[in-house]
């Protein structure tokens, strides 16, 4: 059977609708097999007299249907696999349904669900339907009362949005618990949790000096684990007051920790449900990235209560309205928690592997796209990263208090309300008095705009000419293309720092800079794009010493970081396609003596070590060829390892910082040894395995442990399989750290590696976490094995996520995504990645994966 992509769904086809939801009573009677749901709206029509009522539906057996107590006729009403319409309902009603639904069987993670033995719900974006019928769309928004029994036993906790009420017992070994949310709000913000929990508690004081009670529910045992999430929320709490001004607006706060999810964590109104990986940590278990992803991540979520729920989104496409501007708070958040320049570089390193990639292949949409098939795709790198790029250009344009004007502006005008990005920009437009709309196309416009820089120094004038050109690459649906405002921070180098510094807002397609310098000026280095101000990539021809220069002379830490990487990637390239045989001496030199002039600043002397990553190549000379990039790259790897050789042994050779601390300061010294670590195993060094070990063992946290067991996992031998085996010993009851030792296998396997990993006893289909660990990890991180010339990863990924996908369309068509590259690969696993997504498009496939795939192929 063949799977047709879904109908595409259209922003110009948006109309408001007809009815008003006032008031929603939601009552629960939980059973893992046959849950009731019982609902009462309170409906009022505001549209059009004759419109009938349609309500969204999915996966629900309708028990009985009324109308002001009414049962319906059967002809009165028809039910679809998609909903329930009613032909003709007066103008003001009590609707009640009654339906079953089945938690225990819903695989999909959407709707309500069993995860660890607890129910818990996921609505955004169009779960609710799968509890209720309702017109489940962001513009209608309600108050809703939720009542819920179930099993005392083993669901002793019961958790819904807003504030608790009424609650005892209910008869039958059964209680019941009543929340009411008082803030109106669309049903993807919906939640229900029950089950039995063990609570991590704490309050806050808010601004005004309301006490609020914040309380993290996890698996029984966990409770210490969840201090460095509640630090987090503390924080994000007091930070969103200083910052914006923005007060918590409920009593209590709750999060609940899961370990089936689809994502990273849902911002439901009131009551956060996460994925368990991020919530839970401590020394022993989680790594500094794992903490670092904690504390964005409850940031993200948390600060979505203003910007999300209070103020939501009035259909889909406006996605990037609470995504993008969230992401782009969040990122502030821990610039201010930790080093600005440090996150700025680890925000870019993720952009151009994830946006920059997704908007140079076949699934480039815009960050306000104008049509799609399947609405979970839409949650994408460019939604969200390219999304808070814009924020931070606009801020940038602006200046940090008109943003903030225009922040504070857009809250009091939209409080309460579903809105568009036009709304959103209305009010910059108001405070800033400029005009946005030009600006506006980079949400319209697919592509990353490529910016040309030219430079001519007349000597005998002390002038130099800077002329910069933007052009954005044709994406599908998209040839021709306009130009974008490109806020350019910029500066003049010379020995002894900036000689000018200024901002270009590039409008045109091209403007020309003139700058008169004083007599006897040496040729300046013009350094462009300072802490990547805009989210585009830069095309220069600079001979190898200027960039060497531009390095040394850099005074903007992003830039400089970024001429690394740039004198590393044209390095790789030369490896690759055999144009030089061993890295460049002088090159080398220069990684390692910017490396260690940066030691007083280790997390950032750990990202200078970085490599640029095989896929980051793709985007840079077509067609690509993974397995010769990887082998160039571990080349370079290796030489600025012997190089750093001494420093390196010397830096491991000293303890771990005592005790431990997750705060940004010890996490940047062990940013360094880990990244030591990493060269170390890349080294080529006869006892490198022997050392890891040592280090492997001695290691006292799990951000070395790992690092070490990493490096162990890509070479062969005895070393390798000791602490493999350890490892999964020590920590085979902790699903967390076990996909940990999944991925580190995944990272470095080939094929046939997958596969066993894939039959190990503890991968588990249903769990993403894990399925990810392995496939994602692989398809993803691991592109010269994943893009074997032979066709052997994309078989063994397309046998997993079959199977995957069958039981959740969401982390199928996610883990699909990674063919994306497949038009830019050499001609051999070209052809095997066509092949494999043909095979996949004569296949049954969820409508997502469907959608994936006929857009892959385009
Ligand atoms: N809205 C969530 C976030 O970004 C992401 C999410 C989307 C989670 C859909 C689950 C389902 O904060
Ligand atoms: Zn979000």
């Amino acid at each position: 059977m063949r799977t047709e992509a879904p109908v595409a769904v259209k922003l110009s086809d948006y109309t408001p609708y007809p009815f008003e939801v006032e008031q929603v009573d939601l009552r629960f009677d939980l059973d893992p097999e046959d849950t009731r749901v019982r609902a009462d709206l309170k409906i009022r029509r505001t549209g059009d007299k004759s419109a009938a009522l349609e309500l969204d539906g999915e996966a629900l057996e309708l028990k009985s249907i009324a109308i002001d107590g009414t049962a319906l006729d059967k002809g009165a009403y028809e039910v679809t696999e998609s909903g329930l319409t009613i032909a003709s309902v007066p103008d003001e009603f009590t609707l009640t349904t009654d339906v079953k639904i089945a938690p225990a069987s819903n695989t999909a993670l959407s709707g309500l669900y069993m995860s660890g033995g607890r129910f818990c719900s996921q609505c955004e974006s169009v779960g609710f339907r799968r509890i209720t019928y309702y017109p489940d769309r962001p513009d209608v928004m309600s108050s809703f009362k939720v009542r819920m029994t179930a099993d005392k036993e083993t669901c002793p906790v019961l958790l819904s949005n807003g504030t608790p009420g009424e609650s005892g017992d209910a008869g039958d070994g059964r209680h019941f618990a009543v929340w009411d949310d008082p803030h109106k709000k669309p049903s993807y913000l919906f939640a229900l949790c029950a089950g039995d929990y063990d609570i991590y508690r704490d309050q806050f004081t808010t601004m005004s000096g309301k006490v609020i009670d914040l309380a993290i529910h996890v698996d029984k045992g966990d409770a210490e684990r969840a201090a460095w999430a509640m630090d987090s929320l503390k924080r994000s709490m007091k930070w969103d007051e200083e910052t914006y001004g923005r007060e918590y607006d409920l009593g209590v706060f709750n999060i609940v920790a899961v370990r089936d999810f689809n994502f990273g964590a849902m911002e439901n109104k009131g009551l956060n449900i996460f994925n368990s990986a991020y919530v839970l940590a401590d020394e022993a278990s989680a790594t500094d990235a794992d903490f670092e992803a904690i504390e964005s991540i409850v940031a993200h979520e948390y600060f979505h209560n203003w910007t999300g729920n209070r103020i939501t989104c009035r259909d889909w496409f406006q996605l990037c309205l609470k995504e993008g501007l969230t992401v782009f708070r969040d990122q502030n958040f821990s610039a201010d928690m930790r080093s600005r320049p440090v996150q700025r570089i680890k925000d870019v390193i993720r952009l151009r592997a994830r946006q920059f990639a997704e908007d140079a292949g076949p699934l480039a949409h815009s960050v306000r796209p104008d049509t799609y098939g399947a609405i979970d795709n839409l949650y994408t790198a460019t939604v969200y990263e390219k999304g808070a790029e814009i924020i931070g250009m606009l801020r940038r344009m602006i200046g940090e208090e008109t943003y903030r004007k225009g922040m504070d502006l857009y809250f009091e005008r939209h409080d309460g309300q579903a809105v568009t990005i036009e709304d959103f920009y209305a009010c910059f437009e108001k405070v800033s008095g400029q005009d946005f709309t030009q600006f506006r196309r980079w949400y319209a416009q697919a592509g990353t705009p490529e910016v040309t820089v030219e430079e001519n120094w007349k000597a005998d004038s002390n002038e130099i000419e800077i002329t910069l050109r933007q052009k954005t690459p044709a994406t599908p649906g998209q040839p021709v293309k306009q130009p974008v405002p490109i806020p350019l921070n910029m500066a003049l180098l010379d020995e002894e720092g900036n000689l000018a510094e200024w901002m270009t807002v590039l409008e045109d397609e091209e403007v020309t800079l003139t700058f008169d310098l004083p007599d006897g000026t040496e040729r300046p280095l013009v350094s462009v794009n300072r802490d990547f101000t805009a989210p585009v990539r830069l095309a220069r021809s600079l001979s190898r010493e200027d960039r060497l220069q531009l390095v040394r002379l850099e005074t903007d830490p992003f830039n400089q970081w970024d001429g690394v990487q740039t004198l590393a990637k044209e390095e790789i390239l030369a490896l690759a396609e055999g144009s030089q045989a061993e890295p460049d001496a002088d090159l080398v030199d220069a990684i390692a003596t910017a490396i260690e002039g940066a030691l007083g600043d280790p997390a950032y002397a750990a990202l200078l070590t970085r490599l640029p990553d095989v896929g980051e190549m793709f985007l840079e000379r077509q067609p690509a060829d993974p397995v010769a990039l990887n082998k160039a790259r571990k080349k370079l790897q290796k030489a600025v390892a012997g190089k750093l050789e001494d420093l390196i042994i010397s830096v491991l050779g000293q303890p771990s910082p005592q005790p431990f601390d997750p705060g940004a300061e010890q996490a940047g010294t062990r940013a360094l040894r880990t990244a030591f670590i990493t060269l170390l195993a890349g080294s080529g060094r006869e006892d490198a395995d022997t050392h890891l070990l040592k280090l492997y063992e001695a290691a006292p946290n799990m951000t070395e442990k790992l690092a070490a067991l990493r490096g162990l996992a890509g070479l062969e031998g005895e070393a390798r399989d000791k602490a493999l085996a350890d490892f999964e010993e020590a920590w085979k009851t902790n699903p967390l750290v076990m996909d940990k030792w999944f991925s580190v296998q995944a990272v470095t396997a080939d094929a046939e590696t997958v596969a066993k990993l894939a039959a190990h006893k503890d991968f588990d289909l249903r769990n993403p976490n894990r399925v990810r660990s392995v496939v994602a990890v692989f398809a993803m991180q691991n592109l010269s094995a994943f893009h074997a010339p032979d066709g052997s990863g994309y078989k063994v990924v397309e046998e997993i996520v079959r199977k995957a996908d069958k039981a959740n369309p969401s982390l199928g068509a996610r883990l699909l995504t990674a063919f994306e590259q497949w038009r830019v690969l050499e001609p051999q696993a070209r052809s095997e990645a066509e092949a494999c997504l043909r095979r996949l498009q004569g296949s049954d496939l969820s409508k997502n994966s469907a959608d994936i795939v006929a857009r892959a192929l385009g």
